[in-house]
């Protein structure tokens, strides 16, 4: 078996098709043992998308005669989890009166399968019953029964018989794990502080893609594009721009960029609203911020520096004294918040700013290699 590769993710063989297989002839049996020679016609509940497969090769194998309907249920509404499960389609075939065997996929936190029970319960079904293909008993937190169980694992992400990652991956027969060794450093400091400088020898050293919002914003502004209109304003101004645009960015980068092992984000989070929204982001594939590379200057020599680019560069927030001083105070007030909620995490790395740029790469190289 070999790893496969879904949008941008790499996932490694985790549980080969044999053993799956043998966990669900050891599930269909203990339901021929429970229903065989049963007066009424039990129904299963196929949940879509994810049991597809496996309440197929489950019903191949069931020696009593049963039914099926299905229904699909959906946790989000947008991008982010509402944690609430909402009905998208509705049963396909009346339980009223029948005992039902709910067949899932997995079951984690185990909120759908609460969900389930109740509408089961709603449309006068006079049992239901669970039956899982797989169970993540570390978050597992409610007080159903369940009643079949095909296997446990742990609380990992993976795909493959049924499972998918952003609707990708459900038709391999073998599950496979994500392979989580991608790095996720924040390049955190006040503006001028060095994080575009120092930022090269980061993404050479651990083959990483730089993403600077900043950098991005100024490419939309040069392109005169509608979100750098909206920007431009904004940032000659010394303001940020709104955070669900910089976060749309972010998301868009991670789908779309391969071969790396790893992203630099700097200049991004800004705000406690946008760390966030990156680790919900990272959230739906089990992957967590790395650490949080933080290079501290004090504010004169934010001024300083800032000036000297201002000669060469010519950026447009760098040129009046006014908008240095507010992209400053923007920084103390919004984003320096965000060093204690990363200490929290225990994420937050601080590394002296000043003294030469070759002096800071070294402090940064060092403590990289920790990682
Ligand atoms: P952004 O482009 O991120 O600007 P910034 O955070 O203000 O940081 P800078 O790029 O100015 O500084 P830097 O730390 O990269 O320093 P550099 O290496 O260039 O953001 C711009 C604007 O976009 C924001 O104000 C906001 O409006 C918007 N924005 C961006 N991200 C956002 C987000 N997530 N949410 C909302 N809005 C967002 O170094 C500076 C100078 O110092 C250079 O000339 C360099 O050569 C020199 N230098 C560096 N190190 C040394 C050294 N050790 N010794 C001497 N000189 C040095
Ligand atoms: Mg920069």
């Amino acid at each position: 078996m070999n790893k496969i590769r879904l949008h941008d993710k790499t996932f490694r063989p985790f549980i080969p098709n044999e053993q799956i297989e043998k966990a669900i002839d050891n599930v269909a049996a203990q339901l021929n043992r429970d229903y065989d020679g049963c007066s009424d016609i039990p129904v299963l509940l196929c949940v879509l998308n994810g049991s597809i497969l496996f309440t197929a090769e489950l019903m191949k194998r069931l020696t009593f005669n049963c039914e099926i309907v299905s229904m699909k249920l959906s946790s989000y509404v947008g991008t982010h989890s509402t944690g609430k499960t909402r009905e998208v389609m509705g049963l396909t075939g009346s339980v009223k009166d029948k005992r039902v065997i709910i067949v899932e996929d997995i079951v984690d936190t185990g909120q759908t399968i609460v969900d389930l029970k109740k509408i089961m319960e709603e449309k006068g079904a006079k049992e239901s019953k669970v039956c899982t293909m797989l169970l993540k008993p570390a978050v597992y937190g409610k007080n159903v029964k369940l009643d079949y169980v095909g296997m446990e694992i742990p609380n990992d992400f993976i795909v493959g018989f049924g499972l998918d990652y952003d609707e990708l991956g459900r038709n391999y027969k073998d599950i496979y794990v994500l392979d989580t060794n991608m790095n996720y450093f924040i390049l955190f400091g006040p503006p001028g502080a060095g994080k575009g400088t120092q930022a090269a020898a980061m993404v050479e050293k651990c083959n990483l893609c730089h993403i600077s919002t900043g950098d991005l914003l100024r490419g939309e502004m040069a392109k005169g594009s509608e979100l750098g209109l909206k920007a431009k304003a904004l940032i000659e101004a010394g303001e940020l721009v709104p955070d669900e645009i910089v976060e749309g960015m972010i998301e868009n980068k991670f789908k779309t960029v391969t071969g790396v092992h790893g992203f630099l984000l700097d200049g991004f989070p800004r705000t406690i609203a946008q760390a966030e929204a990156l680790d919900k982001m990272l959230d739906k594939s089990k992957e967590k911020v790395t650490a949080v590379v933080s290079l501290m200057i004090p504010d004169s020599m934010i001024k300083e520096r800032i000036k000297h680019r201002a000669s060469i560069e010519g950026r447009a927030d760098d040129a009046k004294d006014e908008t240095i001083a507010n992209r400053i105070k923007t920084y103390h007030e919004k984003t320096e918040p965000l060093v204690e909620y990363y200490k929290r995490a225990g994420k937050y790395y601080e590394i002296d700013g000043t003294g030469t740029i070759e002096e800071v790469r070294q402090r940064i190289s060092d403590l990289l290699d920790k990682f």
